[in-house]
């Protein structure tokens, strides 16, 4: 009874909803489920926002939505939180206005999905809390050029991008772009393995051994901004595509379906995540883009999700690239 009161009571102080023992109840099972502990004082703040995201997520999964919303490893945290935590915090220069990729009018097939053509996709990696998507979307599309070139896959280091590729504009834990990525990754002449430059989830001094290269970037393709087609055309006859896109707060809690939203821009400067996509596919007349993430394999579908195609959504056409090796 007093731990009841002692909730309704703070509860009234951080904002104006009561917090009912069912909530407490939901707090403590995905407590369980994802390992989490807090002293007493995080344990309230931290319920009184898990509770705020889960009403949320049940209102949207109430609604008529192309996509369901879920609990996840970021339940606990408030969107702005996030942010800071997980995504690129500053806007990144991602306008190649005009691109150096020709794409073809197609036809193109129907769908596509690179990790079902063979042994091209690696596992889904997770980024930890640094702000460094950047480099995964980068390795994963390396490392998928590189097995369809030379029939071998092999996880690439994020931790040599993190520390090391600040002369091309990219900055660690505090953001970057697959497209300067690849380019210093031409410069330097090669990227190590990540079994040889393990991530670290921190940014670290550069320690790159050249005898220890093991991908090489002989050019960059940028994808003219907003040529969604010449996304579609790349993905269909060349390779998975590094892009950015806007993540607003709906993502932060997405489960399944084609992600669709209101709320992003689709502007250049504001994308902030960087992700691979993998193919594309079509449900109920939807088109959609079939994505790879660094959350985890326990975040959204096994680490990946579906975005809407075809609308530049959220960006996501904004500053698209791969390298050619
Ligand atoms: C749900 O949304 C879809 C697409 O916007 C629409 O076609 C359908 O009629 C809606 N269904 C209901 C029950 O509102
Ligand atoms: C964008 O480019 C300019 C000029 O090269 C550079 O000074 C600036 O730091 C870059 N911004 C980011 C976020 O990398
Ligand atoms: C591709 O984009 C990168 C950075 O976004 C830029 O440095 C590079 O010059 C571009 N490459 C070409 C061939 O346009
Ligand atoms: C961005 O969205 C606006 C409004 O929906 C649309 O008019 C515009 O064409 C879009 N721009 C791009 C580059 O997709």
């Amino acid at each position: 009874m007093t731990k009841l009161w002692l909730l309704l009571c703070l509860a009234s102080i951080t904002s104006a909803f009561y917090l009912t023992q069912r909530d407490e109840f939901h707090f403590k099972s995905w407590m369980a489920q994802y390992n989490k502990a807090y002293n007493l004082k995080e344990y309230y703040e931290r319920l009184q926002i898990f509770t705020e995201n889960k009403r949320r997520i049940d209102k949207h999964n109430k609604g008529n939505h192309s996509f369901t919303m879920g609990l996840n490893q970021f339940s606990d945290m408030t969107f702005t939180e996030f942010q800071k935590t997980f995504l690129l915090s500053e806007p990144q220069n991602c306008s190649a206005t005009k691109g150096n990729y020709l794409s073809s009018n197609g036809p193109h097939p129907d769908s596509i999905d690179w990790r079902k053509k063979g042994n091209y996709i690696t596992p889904v990696k997770n980024q930890g809390p640094c702000g460094s998507c950047w480099t995964f979307s980068t390795t994963g599309c390396l490392e998928s050029v590189t097995a369809i070139s030379t029939g071998k896959l092999v996880p690439l280091s994020e931790q040599q991008l993190v520390d090391c590729a600040q002369d091309f504009n990219n900055h660690g834990c505090s953001g970057g772009l697959p497209s300067q990525a690849f380019e210093y990754i031409m410069y330097n002449k090669g990227l190590m393995t990540e079994q040889d430059y393990p991530y670290k989830y921190v940014e670290g001094i550069c320690s790159y051994q050249p005898s220890l290269a093991a991908a090489f970037v002989k050019e960059v393709r940028n994808i003219t901004a907003y040529d969604e087609m010449g996304m579609v055309d790349a993905v269909a006859t060349q390779n998975p595509v590094s892009f950015a896109f806007e993540v607003t707060e709906d993502f932060m809690h997405y489960h399944q379906g084609v992600y669709s939203s209101t709320k992003c821009h689709n502007t250049t400067d504001k994308v902030n995540h960087a992700v691979l996509a993998v193919g594309y596919g079509q449900e109920n007349r939807t088109p959609y883009w079939i994505v790879k993430n660094s959350w985890g394999p326990n975040w959204g579908i096994d680490g990946y999700f579906l975005i809407e195609m075809g609308k530049n959504m959220c960006g996501l056409a904004a500053c698209s690239s791969f390298p050619v090796v």
